[in-house]
């Protein structure tokens, strides 16, 4: 059953781009219903401009606390319907306890290394610099820790061959295109797997 999706992004939004692509081509069962994201200058805006997807810009500045800003986003999430949230570049940690309760184990998000190794920002400077010879993508349900939360999927990435972190990016993010839409996918097939272990996905209730 198609999956109705929020897709949360800050900056460039190639993910959002190739989960929008994948979803035209029939490869991703998936409606993208709404972008919500926290960065008014985001290319990502226009990305979802030119798919004809609505775009909400939800500001730290406008609130008083990083949990109220999280329940205008649940509130934008309710209204839309989605059963799924799909972080794609979204450069805060989701705090509000509301937020994370509503949608528990239906937030998801792609890191572009193998978790637990190189978490937080610059991943792949990090495999990099650390002389890291496999390196590769994870893709996780979110809590409210940075980069943790059950793994759902994980894709190894040959980077002996990079000669600096700008190539490990282009090794992995070539990877990442074509992962998250799959996973994404599967949530629409009603089953996806947690650490190898097969779990099912029902549509939301209505609350
Ligand atoms: C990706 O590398 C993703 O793994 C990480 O942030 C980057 C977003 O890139 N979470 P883009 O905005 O999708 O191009």
């Amino acid at each position: 059953m198609t999956v109705k999706v929020a897709v949360l992004a800050s900056g460039r939004g190639s993910n959002f781009k190739a989960l929008i692509d994948a979803v035209e081509s029939g490869d991703c069962d998936a409606r993208i219903l709404v972008l919500i994201t926290n960065n008014p200058d985001a290319p990502a805006i226009t990305v979802a401009k030119q798919a004809g997807i609505p775009v909400e810009i939800v500001q730290r500045m406008d609130f008083p606390d990083r949990g109220s800003m999280d329940d205008r986003i649940k509130v934008i999430l309710d209204k839309h319907g989605v059963e799924l949230v799909v972080l794609a570049g979204y450069m805060l940690l989701i705090k509000g306890k509301k937020l994370l309760d509503a949608y528990k184990m239906r937030i998801i998000n792609i890191h572009p290394a193998l978790l637990p190794s190189f978490p937080g920002v610059d991943a792949q400077k990090q495999a990099f610099d650390y002389g890291a010879r496999i390196s590769g993508l994870t893709i996780h349900f979110v809590d409210e820790n940075l980069d943790a939360g059950p793994i759902i999927y994980q894709e190894a990435v040959d980077i002996s061959g990079c000669k600096s972190a700008g190539e490990v990016s282009k090794k992995i993010i070539e990877r990442e295109h074509a992962a998250y839409p799959m996973i994404v996918d599967s949530f629409s097939k009603g089953h996806y797997a947690v650490d190898g272990r097969h779990v099912r996905f029902a549509p939301k209730p209505r609350s």
